[in-house]
């Protein structure tokens, strides 16, 4: 049988494993913030991919390091320094609040939770662990233990270390749940799967001062949520707070594979050589897309921008079937007045591609944060075109 004989009969026979439900759209390409699809129709790409695509399709600056990176190095360990390595770690922590100013490269968001909360073990040598309900934070063992609604993906209860959950913004629960058996609190500043649900700035400063006081720590995974997304470098900063550690990844390298795992040297500090490791994290390609994102996001007036399209999503959007808006910045949830898997598909007739959540009628619109206002009016059009 020859090569092309066995890629169209797995093809046809569809050899991937159906565990995710297709929209029934096949993609060719894409520029900007617009996406092809193969029988020549063009969609405003509003869900980046899960909030991957975070500068768009054909940036010409990834796809200038990219080239360079990859007639230059390929690939390296950890076991060598690499300027490239460095630049990127300088570019990502140049971004963070407060004291944080490390980096550990990794591949994933779980990856990057993984780490955390392994850091927060070691860091207060306790081993509770305060998540919130409704938070999502990866599909691995440790990220699963932490993320809402998880339990079923492994058929048993039991998770690799204790965990209590506590409902978002009850500041009073987190302060009943938070003793000195709690290594760490895993939240996100704005929950993601969640429909874009953002979290009490009251709750979040109440939270920094009950780890804080408790010799716990505050890990924000900003994931989804980090990275400009909602208008400041990482979420939390809305709060004025600095957390201990901070997991990115998604648009990290936008949209090749990256993790990180953020945090002060007083923590860094007290990891030895063999503490964290990784094949692939930290590798050159990566890290040479991870400095142009991060350059790309401190460059003047970036975050105004993603600014004032949150806020005309907010001001145009709440039509149609759209009830409400929630989230911050470009990491926005429509709550609509019908399911979304209805809706979807009538945005997609319509030129506009928008995701799910893990709330049935809440559509996530998390776009290339280089979305334009002209993307926003066809968004808002074709809302008001579809029944409320
Ligand atoms: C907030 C958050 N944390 C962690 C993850 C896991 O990231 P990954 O799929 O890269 O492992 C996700 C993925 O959706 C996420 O949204």
């Amino acid at each position: 049988m020859s090569v092309e004989q066995v890629e169209a009969g797995a093809q046809k026979a569809g050899m991937e494993v159906a565990v995710y439900k297709r929209l029934g759209v096949e993609l060719a390409d894409g520029v900007g913030c617009v996406v092809h699809t193969t029988d020549g129709r063009e969609l405003i790409d509003f869900y980046g991919g899960h909030a991957v695509a975070i500068l768009g399709y054909r940036h010409a600056g990834l796809l200038a390091a990219l080239n360079a990176q990859a007639t230059r190095l390929f690939f390296q360990t950890n076991l060598v320094d690499l300027d490239v390595r460095r630049d990127a770690a300088a570019a990502l922590t140049a971004l963070a609040p407060g004291d944080i100013d490390r980096a550990f490269f990794v591949n994933s968001g779980a990856e990057a939770n993984e780490n955390a909360l392994r850091v927060a073990f070691r860091v207060t040598g306790r081993s509770r662990v305060i998540c919130l309900e409704g938070g999502w934070h990866g599909r691995t063992a440790a990220a699963s233990a932490c993320t809402y609604d998880a339990a079923p993906w492994y058929g048993f209860p039991r998770t690799p270390f204790d965990v209590t959950r506590v409902s978002a913004s009850d500041s009073a629960a987190m302060a009943a749940a938070l003793d000195d058996s709690v290594a760490a609190v895993i939240l996100e500043p704005v929950q993601g799967q969640s429909g874009a649900k953002d979290l009490d700035l009251s709750f979040l400063r109440a939270v920094r001062e009950l780890t804080a006081a408790r010799g716990a720590l505050l890990i924000a995974d900003e994931v989804q949520c980090g990275l400009g997304r909602t208008g400041f470098n990482f979420a939390i900063e809305a709060a004025g707070v600095v957390p201990d550690l901070i997991t990115a990844a998604k648009g990290l390298a936008g949209g090749f594979p990256a993790g990180a795992l953020l945090m002060p040297q007083r923590i860094a500090g007290v990891l030895k050589p063999g503490d964290l490791g990784t094949t692939f994290g930290g590798g050159p390609m990566a890290c040479a897309l991870i400095s142009v994102v991060a350059k790309t996001l401190a460059a003047p007036g970036f975050l105004d921008h993603v600014r004032a399209m949150g806020e005309l999503i907010r001001a145009t959007c709440k039509t149609g079937p759209v009830v409400r808006i929630q989230g911050r910045g470009l990491l926005t949830g429509l709550v609509l007045s019908r399911p979304t898997k209805d809706v979807i598909p009538e945005l997609l007739e319509r030129g506009i591609f928008v995701g799910g959540s893990g709330d049935p009628n809440i559509l996530r619109v998390m776009p290339p944060l280089i979305i334009e206002e002209a993307h926003v009016r066809k968004l808002a059009a074709a809302l008001a075109e579809i029944r409320a």
